[in-house]
């Protein structure tokens, strides 16, 4: 970020650009697991959900695309090496179930990881509420989509 954006950003940018590394994990690993999912899922409904989790995972994805920006834009990197995103990301690796066609266990899996989600976005939109405009609203936008996933696949509970 630029000297004026970094002065008008009234946070503290180290541990912001700290933050957003951590959600830049918990992105990646929700990413490959809902995605590891959506691949090998079987059983009755294996195409509604392969489609289902796909479609999340792309999200995801697109959501740590937007953080590694915003982490840039602070003056910082994201995330280089692939084994610490395990190690410093704020929920651990949301392991799928054993069995391919357990659906209750994969919805559940999902949901506490965008339950988790909402609660790391929720925090850093408190953080900078009034303070890092531009993050603030990059946060907001994908708390929302969080907050739709998580209804998405509380919905597949019935
Ligand atoms: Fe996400
Ligand atoms: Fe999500």
């Amino acid at each position: 970020m630029g000297k004026e954006g970094t002065k008008v950003a009234a946070v503290n940018v180290k541990e912001l650009i700290k933050d957003l590394n951590r959600v830049y994990a918990d992105e990646w690993l929700a990413h490959y697991s809902y995605l590891y999912m959506a691949r090998t899922c079987t059983g009755m409904m294996y195409e509604d959900m392969g489609e289902f989790l796909e479609e999340i995972a792309k999200d995801e994805a697109e959501h740590a695309g937007e953080l590694a920006d915003r982490i840039q834009e602070l003056g910082g990197l994201p995330l280089a090496i692939f084994s610490d995103l395990e190690k410093q990301c704020n929920a651990p690796y949301p392991k799928p179930p054993k069995s391919t066609s357990d659906y209750k266990g994969m919805i559940k899996v999902v949901m506490d990881a965008e339950a988790g989600a909402i609660d790391a976005y929720n925090k850093i939109a408190e953080k900078t509420k009034g303070k890092d405009h531009v993050t603030y609203q990059l946060v907001c936008h994908i708390l929302g989509e969080e907050v739709g996933h998580e209804e998405k696949f509380e919905d597949l509970l019935g």
